[in-house]
């Protein structure tokens, strides 16, 4: 029988497959609509994440509801949000390669069940992860590539932009474009009904 999301959720929150899990407080699976035509995905949860077991819900979270706002999206009506890493690395340090390959099934599996049309990676470890072993957000972001029929694209880590300010109107470029897109290929995101 098929796994439900649920079930890979709960799953997931057992996980125990990497040292992570010894350190973590919660795993931060996944928040959104289970059915968004739009996923974006970070790196991995933070401090505030971990004790929340909810992603981007620190200073980057609230920079990042404010760019989907601009672009009428929200976690709570037509997204869905994850990471690459579901449990916080120490110290906030990048995850390992082999982190990411313990927990890189559980987003695997998330992507088959939400079948997105688009995403949007948060940062360089997802976009390298996601879209190519050698992107460089700042000569790539914004720019679309088409993977097995989804469409993806690399824009700036909110917590990078909390850094770099100077960068924040590239990454409003690059919602301007995610809205472009989401209108030319996108059913149902923005008509208002249920997803
Ligand atoms: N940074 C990330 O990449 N993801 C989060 O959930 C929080 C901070």
């Amino acid at each position: 029988m098929e796994q439900t999301y649920e079930q890979l959720r709960e799953e997931c929150l057992n996980c125990r497959k990497c040292p992570l899990s010894q350190t973590r407080n919660h795993v931060v699976f996944g928040v959104g609509i289970q059915n968004a035509e739009v996923v974006f995905i970070g790196e991995g949860p933070g401090e505030n994440e971990d004790l929340q077991g909810e992603p981007f819900v620190g200073r980057g979270g609230a920079l990042l509801d404010k760019y989907l706002a601009a672009v009428d999206l929200s976690r709570k009506k037509n997204i869905y949000i994850t990471n690459m890493v579901k449990c916080r690395p120490p110290q906030n340090r990048d995850p390992k390669p082999e982190e990411v390959a313990s927990c890189v099934g559980y987003l695997a599996r998330q992507m088959e069940m939400i079948r997105p049309k688009i995403i949007v990676c948060l940062g360089r470890v997802a976009a390298c992860a996601m879209i190519d072993k050698n992107f460089k957000v700042t000569k790539q972001h914004g720019q679309w590539f088409e993977k097995d029929g989804v469409w993806m694209m690399g824009t700036y880590h909110p917590a990078a932009l909390l850094r770099n300010p100077h960068n924040k109107p590239d990454a409003f470029e690059d919602m301007l474009a995610l809205q472009r897109k989401i209108r030319e290929i996108c059913e149902h995101t923005y008509d208002g009904t249920e997803l």
